[in-house]
């Protein structure tokens, strides 16, 4: 897929088959999420994958999106890793980018997936849910499926954000 294609068809997915997610597929996800830029390309990411019900079940009861993470064959959660941050808020910038880094290669690759942001109002809860080490702090979940719908959201015009 073109990056510009990428870019304009990809959708947050909220609803998914009950086909499993190939694995080849999540380990190209994370590769493209490392290789977001980062200041300093200090590279201040971690990721955990949850397939296993016990653990979505306890990270649903944590956000007004439980029910879309059970559905979700897997979640993959991303951590802003504090021992490499140098600057918190331009480290949180770069996993923003590593986190769209991989919603277009999940796109590219036929799988939908929706960035939970949400879930950061119950951040501590979440990260005790989570195991989170101490040196690591939640930055978001990302559900990740192979889609069952095609939600067409638009954009306001170019005109409308332009100084
Ligand atoms: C920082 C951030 C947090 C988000 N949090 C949520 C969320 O908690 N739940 C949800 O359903 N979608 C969430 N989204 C997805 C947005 O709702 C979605 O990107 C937006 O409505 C545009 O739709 P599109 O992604 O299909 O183009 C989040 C997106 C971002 C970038």
């Amino acid at each position: 897929m073109q990056t510009q294609d990428a870019i304009e068809s990809r959708r947050s997915i909220r609803k998914y088959k009950k086909e499993p997610v190939e694995e080849g597929k999540i380990h190209s996800m994370i590769k493209a999420g490392v290789w977001a830029p980062s200041g300093l390309n200090n590279q201040p990411w971690r990721f955990k994958i949850i397939e296993d019900e016990k653990t979505k079940n306890l990270l649903a009861s944590h956000t007004h999106y439980g029910g879309l993470i059970k559905q979700a064959p897997l979640c993959i959660v991303v951590f802003l890793d504090c021992e490499r941050s140098y600057d918190r808020e331009k480290d949180f910038m770069a996993v923003g980018a590593c986190i769209q880094n991989m919603l277009l290669t999940a796109h590219d690759l036929g799988l939908g997936c929706v960035w939970l942001g949400e879930i950061l109002n119950q951040r501590k809860q979440a990260e005790k849910a989570l195991e989170c080490p101490s040196f690591c702090e939640l930055a978001a979940v990302i559900a990740v499926g192979v889609p069952d719908e095609k939600p067409t959201s638009k954009r306001k015009s170019l005109d409308e954000f332009l100084l």
